[in-house]
């Protein structure tokens, strides 16, 4: 098992289902003292006590909650060394469909929420000069897919973001990663699948969907080599590679089929 994670202090925003919580159970297991961020403080509760994780409620949307959690959190944990931004959501469908109000929300939380968590946390990493931060972007982050128009915007403003607060903090000895998932098996994958058009679904029936346990464990394995771009599929990695070098091959693929 990796010294990296040994008695760290580890927080996970995002942190009460799906991916998030995966990663809390597995760095728990790696020997991480993990405390778990979200909004619904009864869920929240009940998944870090059955993980032997602490808790904060906040909404990352909110930069005001965001300060005042990590404020709590820090005055008990002392300052993380690992921070992971997993809260996010996906509101498929097509830009003519989508509504104005769909497209803020995501960027409230995808975007904005991330940018917020590691405002927030910087100054505690710049002070012990040393830490992890993780944000969870997605495919959609390196890849324009059809259906996730105002969705992929959002990740690909998470991938920016990162890759400059890489270079930004990197003489402080702070790393900065971002997680590009696959379709990974959670309640967000769920909800997501109520609203995606017939064609998206079709799309993505040919693809394999991980569990959110296989995308924590390829994770953890991967950061200690301090890797920016974490895509834990094969289908995705090769995806990634061909958006860069034959994105016309890939254009075969991704398209959607003809508009009715
Ligand atoms: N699952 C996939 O197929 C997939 C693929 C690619 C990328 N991703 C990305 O991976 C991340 C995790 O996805 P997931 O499927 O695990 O999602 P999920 O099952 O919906 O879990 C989302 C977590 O974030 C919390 N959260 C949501 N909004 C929040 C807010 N405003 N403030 C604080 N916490 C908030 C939720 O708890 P509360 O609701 O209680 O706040 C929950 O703990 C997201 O960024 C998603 O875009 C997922």
């Amino acid at each position: 098992m990796s010294s990296y994670y040994r008695d760290r202090v580890a927080w996970v925003f995002g942190g009460s289902q799906g991916i998030g919580l995966a990663l809390g159970e597995e760095l728990i297991k790696r020997g991480c003292r993990v405390r778990l961020f979200a909004r619904r403080a009864d869920l929240l509760s009940q998944e870090a006590a059955r993980i032997k994780a602490e808790w904060t409620a906040l909404d990352v949307a909110d930069y005001a909650s965001v300060e005042q959690a990590v404020q709590e959190a820090q005055g008990v944990d002392g300052s993380p060394f690992f921070v992971f931004n997993c809260a996010g959501l996906a509101l498929p469908g097509y830009l003519l469909d989508l509504s104005p109000e769909d497209i803020d929300r995501m960027n409230q939380v995808n975007y904005l929420g991330t940018a917020y968590v590691c405002k927030a946390v910087l100054p505690a990493l710049v002070a012990q000069k040393a830490g992890h931060i993780v944000n969870v972007s997605s495919l959609g982050g390196v890849m324009g897919l059809f259906g996730y128009t105002a969705y992929c915007a959002t990740k690909y403003a998470v991938m920016g973001f990162s890759e400059a607060l890489r270079r930004e903090v990197a003489g402080y000895g702070i790393r900065v990663s971002a997680l590009c998932p696959p379709n990974t098996r959670t309640p967000g994958l769920e909800q997501e699948n109520l609203r995606k058009p017939p064609e998206v679904l079709a799309q993505e029936e040919k693809v394999q969907v991980l569990e959110s346990s296989q995308v924590a464990r390829y994770l953890l394995k991967a950061l200690p080599g301090n890797p920016f771009t974490v895509i834990p599929s094969f289908d995705g990695r090769l995806a990634h590679l061909l958006s860069r070098w034959a994105p016309g091959i890939l254009n075969l693929f991704l398209k959607r089929p003809q508009a009715k």
